[in-house]
């Protein structure tokens, strides 16, 4: 068992076992990989989607050609596999001309060729089925305080994306954005970044039903934040389009380990909500093999991706249908708080004639009770441990 299918709905960016491990500090440690080669592997090992930033399958600044018989043969690969493409995102950060941003770059020129290279690769989202558009912004912000005006580039930043989803509308494009929060790197600080920044910066769009988020772990797990509870705010707000799976231990550099390394705990607690809530968009994995693993440590680490999601969806529905857990989640009154504070058709008035809510309200003997939380994130331990 715990091997994947594509039922499971696993995908994977070509960038992350395409990785070649170069870092700020060292040079790649292996050689590029073929993303046909990707897809076969892929495909092997059980997943059911790949993802790519347009210059992750089209090396940038490439003839029209060229890029036609790049995208050619990678649609035969995903053909012959039955790999799918459930998301596309264009990369606004390598090449130097992006230094200060894409959408929000200072310089006027810069943003409007920001926008004609992503509508370029809408129109290839669009061709290859892809459903969900990601925008992960690493180099909209700044390193110092003056060099950006953030309520002009939040303008900025808005008239980019009502720009898009007008030009999606007019196409006819079966497709909606996810914008990815992070707090830094490679930008001192980054605007939108945090699930909570994002989430409000949507409803100022012109087409608010467009636009949802792509929260990456690691990402909200460098601000210091809890990843499951943004991740239940966005389920709750319906913004939830996509998800990046990967790995982290706490407030340090982007570490983009595999999905399961880091923080495990955390780990299934999101499984636990993921299926619990009826998430039905994909599983994608954003992680990065670490540079000091050949090419067979990548695809092990890919496998493990995949491996870890589905023991610890076996875990987490282990938790859920074990007796003396439901028997604990009474007694510290889980299911209370889906309870509506008013009886129905009560108002203030009626809350404020109620004397037991207040003049013969107890304080000191409600404060008495305890809450009974160890003892279920004990029986949680237990099962995330496998020894229950
Ligand atoms: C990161 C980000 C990126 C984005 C990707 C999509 O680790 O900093 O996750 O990997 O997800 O570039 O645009
Ligand atoms: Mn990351
Ligand atoms: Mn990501
Ligand atoms: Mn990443």
């Amino acid at each position: 068992s715990f091997q994947p299918t594509p039922e499971d709905k696993f995908s994977f960016g070509l960038w992350t076992v395409g990785w070649r491990g170069n870092d700020p500090f060292g040079d790649a440690t292996r050689p590029a990989l073929d993303p046909v080669e990707s897809v076969n592997r892929l495909a092997e090992l059980g997943a059911w989607g790949v993802t790519f930033h347009d210059d992750d399958l089209i090396p940038f600044g490439v003839s029209a050609d060229e890029r036609q018989r790049h995208v050619s043969r990678f649609r035969k690969a995903l053909d012959a596999t039955g790999v799918v493409v459930p998301m596309v995102t264009t990369n606004l950060f390598t090449h130097p001309v992006f230094k200060d941003g894409g959408f929000t770059s200072n310089d006027r020129d810069v943003r409007r060729y920001a926008l004609r290279k992503v509508l370029r690769n809408i129109d290839l989202a669009a061709e290859l089925g892809a459903q969900t558009f990601v925008a992960w912004g690493g180099r909209e912000g700044s390193e110092s305080g003056g060099a950006k005006d953030v309520r002009a580039a939040l303008d900025r930043f808005k008239e980019a994306f009502d720009l898009l989803a007008d030009y999606v509308v007019s196409k006819g494009y079966d497709l909606r954005f996810a914008i990815e929060p992070k707090p830094n790197e490679p930008r001192g600080d980054i605007l939108l970044p945090t699930v909570g920044h994002a989430l409000a910066f949507i409803e100022r769009l012109e087409r608010p039903e467009l636009f949802g988020v792509n929260p990456e772990v690691g990402h909200e797990q460098m601000a210091g934040l809890n990843f499951p509870h943004g991740i239940a705010q966005a389920l709750w707000s319906n913004k939830l389009f996509h998800i990046d799976l990967n790995g982290q231990t706490g407030i340090k550099y982007d570490q983009d380990l595999r999905f399961g390394g880091g923080d495990l705990r955390a780990a299934f607690w999101l499984v636990d909500l993921l299926e619990a809530a009826g998430y039905e968009g994909p599983r994608h994995f954003d992680f990065k093999p670490p540079r000091t693993e050949d090419i067979d440590g990548v695809w092990a680490s890919a496998a493990g991706c995949m491996r870890n999601y589905l023991i610890l969806k076996e875990r987490a529905a282990g938790f859920r249908a074990d007796p003396e857990v439901q028997e604990a989640l009474r007694a510290a009154r889980v299911d209370e708080l889906a309870r509506p504070t008013l009886d129905e058709g009560e108002g203030f008035e009626e809350l404020l004639a109620d004397r037991s809510t207040f003049e013969e309200f107890d304080p000191d003997a409600a404060a008495e009770r305890g809450m009974a939380f160890e003892a279920l994130d004990q029986l949680a331990t237990d099962h995330l441990l496998g020894v229950r």
